[in-house]
C-alpha cells in the first residue's frame, strides 16, 4: 500500500506570532482530558471546524447543551484561549481534535453523527494558485454528507467574495446532495442571525468587509 504523507497536509499557522513560549507537555495533557468520544450516532453531535480561538464552540455548547460540540482547529494559542474557557466556566459539552477535520472523516466509520456543522471564516486562500487549498470544494461536500444526520445543517460564513462566489458553485455542483436553505431570503448577513463575534468577524467589520452566512441543509 502506498500512503501519501501530504493527502491532509493543512497550510497555515499553528503558533501565533508572539514569541510567548508554550508547554507542549501542558498543552497535550489538557488535551488529553478533552479528547475525541468515541462516537455514538445516538448522540448530536456538532462538529465546528476550524474555530480559531474557539468563540463558536462556546457559543454553541451554551445554546446547545445536549449535544456534543467537536471542535476542530490546529492552532494551537487558539485551543490554549478554548481550553482556558471550557476550564473558567466548567463546559462539559466539548472536545478537541486538534488538527485537520479531514482525519475525523477518516479514522471513523461513516455513520450519521452531525446534526449541525459549523464553518465560520474559513481560510480564503485568495490568490488562484491557492484556490486548490480551500475547503469547501465538491469532494468535501461528499466527504462530510454520509457522516450528517439527514436534514441536518452546514453553516458557513465568509466575507471574502472570491470564495463566496466559489461557494455558491460548489453548491450548485452538489445540488444532489443539498439545499441551499437561505437563498431566497434577504437574511444572508451574519448578525441577522448571531449576536456573539469571532476574532475574525470583527477582522472583517475593520476592513469593511461583509461576513455573509450560507446554510445548506442535507437532502
Ligand atoms: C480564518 S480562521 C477563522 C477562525 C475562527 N472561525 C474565527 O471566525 O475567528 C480559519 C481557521 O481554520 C483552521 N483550519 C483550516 N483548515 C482546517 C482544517 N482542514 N481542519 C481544521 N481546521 C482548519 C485554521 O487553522 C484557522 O485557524
Amino acid at each position: 500500500m502506498t500512503t501519501n504523507k501530504f493527502k491532509n497536509r493543512l497550510f497555515g499557522r499553528t503558533r501565533g506570532r508572539s514569541k510567548k513560549k508554550i508547554d507542549i507537555k501542558n498543552y497535550l495533557s489538557k488535551l488529553e482530558k478533552y479528547k475525541l468520544p468515541k462516537f455514538d450516532k445516538n448522540i448530536n453531535y456538532i462538529l465546528d471546524i476550524g474555530t480559531g480561538y474557539g468563540e463558536t464552540s462556546i457559543y454553541l455548547s451554551k445554546y446547545f447543551p445536549n449535544s456534543i460540540i467537536i471542535s476542530c482547529e490546529k492552532y494551537i494559542d487558539g485551543n490554549l484561549n478554548l481550553l482556558q474557557k471550557i476550564d473558567t466556566n466548567r463546559i462539559k459539552n466539548i472536545f478537541l481534535h486538534p488538527g485537520n477535520v479531514l482525519e475525523i472523516f477518516e479514522n471513523n466509520i461513516k455513520q450519521q453523527y452531525f446534526e449541525k456543522v459549523w464553518i465560520f471564516f474559513p481560510d480564503p486562500w485568495p490568490k488562484k494558485k491557492h484556490f486548490k487549498r480551500r475547503l469547501i470544494n465538491v469532494d468535501f461536500l461528499k466527504t462530510i454528507y454520509p457522516f450528517i444526520k439527514n436534514h441536518g445543517q452546514i453553516s458557513i460564513v465568509t466575507d471574502s467574495t472570491s470564495y463566496y462566489r466559489f461557494i455558491i458553485k460548489t453548491i450548485f455542483n452538489s445540488k444532489k446532495q443539498y439545499i441551499w436553505k437561505n437563498q431566497h431570503t434577504s437574511h444572508l448577513n451574519f448578525k441577522d442571525y448571531y449576536s456573539f463575534e469571532t476574532k475574525y468577524y470583527k477582522k472583517a467589520i475593520i476592513s469593511s468587509r461583509k461576513p455573509s452566512l450560507l446554510i445548506l441543509e442535507k437532502i
